[in-house]
């Protein structure tokens, strides 16, 4: 109870009247009062929902379930950004064209040598993206503020693409091992590496010779000849199922920040409390959308065939593979925690298989990363730990970013309690509400 209202309630106490008042749980005013101050200081604001154009999200959505635009038509957008896996796959490391299953289920392929396939990085879970202008784990698309963005296809980006969101759903068509398949085996992998117009113009080839979609896009682009539609007109409306369905704004710390302050219990607030104090994880997971859209090395361990970097190409430079500047060194872009506890494994290459182990190398990775249990791992994963790949890591880290925080176990307790406040109930109806029944080209929705 603040000094006030023990002022208050000695005076009542004078005239026999202070049990009759319903004061609220000792500090529990206080607690709000804290938190609501620490939120205003890191503009942390509900969000809202944008409005949606019903035609292009229905475009989107057929888009974004159908294999027809992988090159061997044999993977969706949605078989790694599945609504069962809450719009990720729930894999460490993706598995890419070739794979099969679904979700926790799915197979890698093996190459020649019987080894597995993995995509080097883990596919991130896909909620409130529309507010971002970065995309990717090294944020390789970004929207540059003026109408143009950054991208991997340069000058060679088609125009008229809405946002960064929509700029990022042009690349996973072009990669190999994703969704494109080699050299050989399709007209669409038969385009060099590097020419993303011939590789999207070819998508556009096989997607307008159905009916179904021909209607489709003619509904969400009535204004556009059908001869003028391109692979931008496609991703704008994959951003837009996106946008429309993966919007969550219902989780229990949102309605708190629409002002219900029974929202969230007081173990939650005490955790917020910490995330936006003294733990120091609002430093970067900061702001409405809980990311600075910023690059940090987080010490996290290097699992996985990694992008080709360093002395044996098993690392992953992460930003620096962007910016060319080496002070970038295994940085990463924060990632933003809504539905954070559905959305395992968790860091840039899924290294950690529970949200707690998460949360606690975020409090001191560089001890965590030298003590990291590889025995966690799926049994196909386990050999590909790179623990050679530590000291490279930790020589990038800033010290000042990475000082150890200490919490007693029930303040940690508290922190957990706050992450659980962050999945929207409406987790558990993605699976029935945004999977169509079928998709234009007729190819099985299934694995
Ligand atoms: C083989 C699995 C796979 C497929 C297929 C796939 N993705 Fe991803 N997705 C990933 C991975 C892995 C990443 C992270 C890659 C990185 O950061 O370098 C990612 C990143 C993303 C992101 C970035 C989110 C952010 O904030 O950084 C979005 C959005 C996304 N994918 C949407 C799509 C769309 C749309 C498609 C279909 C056109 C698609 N994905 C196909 C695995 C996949
Ligand atoms: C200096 C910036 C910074 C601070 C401070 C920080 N984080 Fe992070 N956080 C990141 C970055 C960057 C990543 C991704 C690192 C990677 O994958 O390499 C991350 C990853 C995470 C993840 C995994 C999310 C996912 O989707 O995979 C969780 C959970 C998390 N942080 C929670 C916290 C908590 C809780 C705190 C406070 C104790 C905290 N972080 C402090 C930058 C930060």
């Amino acid at each position: 109870m603040n000094r006030k209202k023990l002022a208050i309630c000695a005076a009542m106490l004078l005239v026999g009247g202070c049990t009759a008042v319903v004061a609220p749980p000792d500090g529990a005013e206080e607690l709000d009062t804290d938190l609501r101050a620490l939120l205003a200081e890191h503009e942390v604001e509900a969000i809202s929902k944008p409005a949606a154009e019903e035609a292009k999200v229905r475009l989107g959505q057929a888009l974004f379930f159908d294999k027809l635009l992988s090159g061997n038509r044999n993977i969706s957008c949605a078989t790694c950004h599945t609504p069962l896996a809450f719009t990720g796959d729930g894999l460490s490391l993706s598995v890419g064209q070739g794979g099969t299953g679904l979700a926790q289920g799915r197979a890698a392929p093996v190459d020649q040598g019987g080894e597995p396939i993995f995509i080097p990085r883990n596919a991130p879970e896909v909620f409130n993206r529309a507010g971002f202008t970065t995309m990717f784990w090294d944020g390789r698309v970004a929207d540059r503020g003026d109408g143009t963005f950054e991208s991997p296809a340069g000058d060679a980006l088609l125009p008229g693409l809405e946002s960064a969101l929509a700029v990022q759903a042009m690349f996973p068509v072009t990669s190999p091992d994703e969704m494109r398949g080699a050299a050989g085996e399709n007209e669409i992998a038969d385009a060099d590496d590097d020419d993303f117009s011939g590789i999207w113009s070819a998508l556009m080839v096989r997607v307008l010779e159905f009916d179904e979609y021909r209607q489709l896009f003619a509904a969400a682009y009535p204004d556009v000849a059908e001869h003028d539609l391109t692979f931008a007109h496609a991703a704008n409306a994959i951003a837009a199922f996106e946008i429309e369905h993966w919007t969550l704004v219902d989780s229990p710390f949102d309605a708190y920040l629409r002002g219900d302050g029974t929202a969230l219990s007081d173990s939650a607030k005490r955790g917020a409390v910490l995330f936006y104090g003294k733990a120091g994880c609002a430093n970067c997971h900061t702001g409405s959308l809980m990311t600075d859209e910023d690059y940090h090395n987080r010490a996290v361990p290097q699992l996985g065939p990694g992008k080709g970097d360093g002395d044996a190409g098993l690392a992953d430079f992460g930003r620096e593979r962007v910016t060319e500047d080496q002070a970038d060194r295994c940085k990463f872009r924060t990632p933003p925690l809504r539905n954070v506890a559905a959305t395992g494994p968790w860091m840039h290459d899924g290294a950690f298989t529970t949200l707690e182990a998460a949360v606690r190398h975020q409090l001191d990775c560089v001890s965590s990363v030298a003590a990291f249990d590889a025995e966690q791992l799926s049994a196909a994963l386990e050999p590909l730990y790179h623990p050679e790949q530590t000291d490279t890591i930790l020589a990038a880290v800033d010290p000042d970013e990475t000082e150890p925080v200490t919490l007693t176990a029930g303040e940690f307790d508290d922190l957990m309690q706050f992450m659980e406040a962050l999945t929207s109930p409406s987790l558990g109806w993605l699976a029935i509400a945004d999977t169509p029944d079928g998709v234009p080209s007729g190819l099985p929705l299934a694995d």
